[in-house]
């Protein structure tokens, strides 16, 4: 597929089947130069219709007009697509709308020109906008046995006004990261019989192999042995193995930043012993998404060769009721020596992620530790789908981590780590319960959990994405199903702590 970033093409001159053209509330439609060429393809039916829709615009208002071929030798249909008002067109608005314009091009359609108003600065927006556009061309329907005539897309022009220099190779480092989100949706939207913990890991060993990244794979006999009781306990109930997967990518060399990525690879959540009902069950195999993430991450990190470190740590395993699985009221020991009550076999991510925040600090002192796992349903509750939840510490590292996301359009909210959500998680018999005794605050008291297995001093931040990783319904800027959400974000960051924080 190609990007191709055009600099004063004139409208005849386009070779593109579908022209969208983004379009802000309040334009005056009949002095818009570039409204009014393409009205001329549309015999005036265009302008026609916004006299009487003076208010067009509203985001993700869409109307199309089919141009005949008399009138261009290329160009098939328009598309005019509101983008809101410019004041609250933010990073995620800007990319939803490119989502929207790549998910409604047509199937078919193997070419798009995209035009967007003069306000919008292409050349400073571009990764956003084609990573936005490709987010939108994704088909999950991959089981499907009568999938249909399906064309591969092939070119996407996206008209500029200015010209720059390097936009061509940003346009190339969109396409690597657009790519890595393609295939983490790809995997998380499997089933749990297909991605199981030995798919992801050889996910895992494929993205390792390309990039001559170093990889380890933990088996569970060897994750026991190792100490991390606590990592092993949630995979007792299944008949599929646990895997611990360790990735790294050496950028910097020994003085530089590293950056530790650990994702909770659950890739089906039953709920174990503490089965969840019916209705919440079958789409509990997106689990594994935050593992997903950080391996798609990795993948894109590694191809762009930022001057950092990064390491990736990711347990994979099922969590399934049987005559073999963890009980409620069980305690475990993990590799830091701390044991757990495990009040809820349902809270099992915090369980898996403990002994893998444990053996990055151990094993390679990071710099920085970022978790990101679908943890809780509370923080769907708190945040809608709309937003990321973030907690962690200290503040400055919180912010750079939303501040990766607002520049890729990805929202992160922050919640608190209060010290009284300690309390809640108290155990009579360990040192500390998975389960918190009270009601509220559940995506806080599941980090505070996590917290407690951060050293003093450690930067971390726990990305709690269970509100983003998946579309319920096909919507129209997002077809159902994964959502490859934080990917971006945390190639921002890496490359970011390039650049130093
Ligand atoms: N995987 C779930 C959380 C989840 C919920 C992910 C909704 C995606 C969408 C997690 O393991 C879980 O079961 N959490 C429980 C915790 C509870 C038992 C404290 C929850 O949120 O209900
Ligand atoms: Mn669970
Ligand atoms: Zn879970």
């Amino acid at each position: 597929m190609r990007v191709n970033v055009l600099k004063g093409v004139k409208l005849s001159d386009l070779k593109c089947e579908v022209l969208v053209v983004g379009v802000l509330p309040g334009t005056k439609f009949a002095s818009d130069k570039a409204i009014r060429e393409v009205d001329e393809l549309t015999d005036g039916a265009m302008l026609r219709y916004l006299s009487k829709n003076e208010k067009f615009g509203k985001t993700l208002e869409v109307v199309p007009f089919h141009i005949s071929p008399k009138k261009h030798k290329f160009v098939e249909k328009v598309i005019l697509l509101g983008m809101g008002s410019f004041d609250n067109l933010d990073n995620y608005k800007l990319r939803q709308v490119a989502a929207y314009a790549g998910k409604n091009k047509g199937k078919d359609t193997k070419s798009v020109a995209f035009s967007l108003p003069a306000a919008v600065s292409v050349a400073d927006k571009i990764e956003l906008l084609v990573i936005g556009f490709l987010d939108g061309n994704f088909d999950s329907g991959h089981h499907k046995t009568k999938q249909g005539h399906h064309l591969e897309f092939e070119e996407l022009v996206i008209l500029s006004d200015k010209a720059s220099g390097d936009i061509q190779k940003r346009v190339d480092r969109a396409l690597i990261i657009a790519d890595s989100i393609h295939k983490v949706r790809e995997v998380v939207n499997q089933p749990a019989n297909i991605a199981t913990p030995e798919y992801l890991v050889s996910f895992a060993k494929k993205i390792a192999a390309s990039e001559q990244l170093k990889i380890q794979v933990f088996s569970e006999k060897q994750v026991n042995e190792m100490g991390m009781g606590i990592m092993a306990s949630v995979a007792k109930g299944s008949d599929q193995d646990l895997y611990f997967v360790v990735m790294r990518y050496l950028g910097a060399g020994s003085a530089g930043p590293t950056l530790a990525l650990v994702g909770k690879g659950i890739t089906f959540d039953s709920g174990g012993i503490s089965i969840k009902p019916g209705e919440q069950m079958d789409w509990m195999k997106m689990d594994m998404a935050g593992a997903a993430s950080c391996f798609g991450a990795m993948e894109a990190i590694s191809k762009l060769k930022p001057k950092v470190n990064v390491i990736v740590a990711c347990p994979l395993t099922e969590n399934l009721p049987s005559g073999k699985a963890s009980k409620p009221g069980d305690v475990v020991k993990g590799l830091s020596g701390k044991t757990v009550e495990i009040i809820n076999t349902d809270a099992e991510g915090r369980l898996v992620l403990s002994d893998a925040l444990t053996y990055v600090q151990k094993n390679f002192k990071p710099d920085y530790i970022v978790d990101v796992a679908t943890l809780t349903g509370a923080v769907v509750v708190a945040l809608g789908n709309l937003a990321t939840g973030a907690m962690g510490r200290p503040q400055e590292f919180i912010e750079e981590v939303i501040k990766a996301g607002e520049a890729t359009g990805e929202r992160i909210w922050q919640l608190p780590l209060y010290d009284e959500y300690k309390e809640l998680i108290k155990s009579y018999i360990a040192d500390i319960a998975n389960l918190s005794s009270g009601k509220g605050a559940g995506a806080q008291t599941a980090a505070k959990f996590l917290e407690d297995f951060v050293d003093r001093g450690q930067k971390w931040v726990h990305l709690d994405i269970a509100s983003t990783a998946w579309e319920e319904s096909d919507k129209p800027y997002c077809a159902k199903g994964a959502t490859g959400s934080s990917v971006t974000t945390l190639v921002e960051l890496a490359m970011n702590l390039e650049r130093g924080i």
